[in-house]
């Protein structure tokens, strides 16, 4: 949060600021690709004049899913001819596999999800798919091909760039050794290990870059203040927090300054940056959270995709990648305003 850290990598993120359509097509991901059309019925779908789509969210307690669904809501709006039933998995893996049994009894044309963890949901997300009910699997994902198609941002990318921004300060400092800890989502969610293998290839140019603390918060800001606090008593020698996302690194803040430690001489990441008030994009800004990733939910794209299989006979791509940008405090602002800088949810608003 010094002065001189505005600038560190303010030529980087104003290319990236500038650059680029909102998602990139064909990258690669760790899992299967499905085979094109998976889950779509043979002679394609029949017209009708309304669709009942389910989607089922991992939970709506955290603002990052909120957004996703008000994205989804606002998008399918536009289309009268689109029912969308939400359901609140409340980050249970046996709820969120009955919220999708119970939309394949309603009859759901099509299935949105956000799974929770990736394997247990990986059995019913196949079972819909067998009864040739398209799938879109939206940012986290499940195991093996069993879907039409996944739509996300891509963590590993994002966790390389947290690394190397983290490499760069502790670089700039001269910090040796650079003492980091990391803050981790739910195991059993895909980004958490992304997130964490991506940082560790990004650190690996700077050999002073250690991680020497790493605990789990399961992506939650209430877990990650006993946690962050826990890590701080035993760790006071530290100079980076990872989080795996803003609400972690906004209690990691908190833990800091309750146990002592001089802000100015930490540099916290987090992933997310939303634009809505108590989003990462303002954390930024108000000079608390020093670098975050903007990491968007796939809400409207998902929509998209939903009208192109359902009423135009589409076999969609068997993903979507969706770009991030590095916020900082240079280009935070710029960011604000693309993003709608309001309650609206992480999609650019021109
Ligand atoms: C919300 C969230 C986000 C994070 C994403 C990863 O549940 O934890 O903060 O970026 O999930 O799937």
């Amino acid at each position: 949060m010094t002065a001189w850290k505005r600038f560190l990598i303010a030529p980087l993120a104003l290319l990236l600021a500038i650059s680029g359509a909102p998602a990139v097509s064909g990258q690669s991901t760790p899992q299967a690709a499905p085979a094109s059309g998976t889950c779509l019925p043979e002679g394609g779908i029949p017209k009708k004049d309304s669709y009942l789509i389910g989607m089922s969210q991992a939970n709506k307690g955290e603002p990052w899913r909120q957004a996703m669904n008000d994205q989804i809501a606002a998008a399918a709006a536009a289309h009268p001819e689109l029912n969308v039933v939400f359901a609140d998995a409340a980050q249970n893996n046996a709820k969120q596999v009955a919220d999708v049994e119970n939309f394949l009894q309603q009859g759901i044309d099509l299935l949105i999800i956000s799974p929770n963890e990736a394997a247990p949901l990986t059995d019913v997300v196949a079972k819909a798919c067998a009864q040739h009910v398209p799938v879109i699997v939206l940012d986290r994902k499940v195991n093996g091909n069993q879907f039409t198609m996944w739509i996300g941002a891509d963590n590993v990318q994002i966790g390389h760039r947290a690394g190397e921004y983290a490499a760069n300060y502790c670089a700039q400092k001269n910090l040796n050794p650079c003492n980091i800890i990391e803050i981790r989502g739910l195991e059993g969610s895909t980004p958490a290990k992304e997130r964490g293998d991506g940082f560790r290839e990004g650190i690996a140019s700077d050999p002073n870059a250690k991680i020497i603390a790493q605990q789990n918060a399961d992506w939650l800001r209430e877990k990650a203040i006993p946690v962050s606090q826990s890590m701080f008593q035993a760790n006071p020698d530290v100079n980076v927090v990872y989080a795996h996302n803003d609400p972690m690194a906004e209690a990691a803040i908190i833990s800091a300054q309750n146990a002592g430690l001089n802000l100015d001489d930490l540099l916290f990441i987090g992933i997310d940056g939303l634009p809505t008030p108590d989003g990462g994009i303002r954390s930024v800004l108000g000079g608390r959270i020093d670098v975050t990733y903007v990491y968007p939910t796939g809400g409207s794209q998902a929509i998209d995709y939903a009208v192109k299989i359902l009423e135009q006979g589409v076999v969609p791509p068997d993903q979507v990648v969706l770009e991030t940008e590095e916020v900082t405090p240079a280009n935070a602002q710029q960011l604000l305003e693309k993003y709608g800088g309001s309650s609206a949810p992480a999609t650019p608003s021109s």
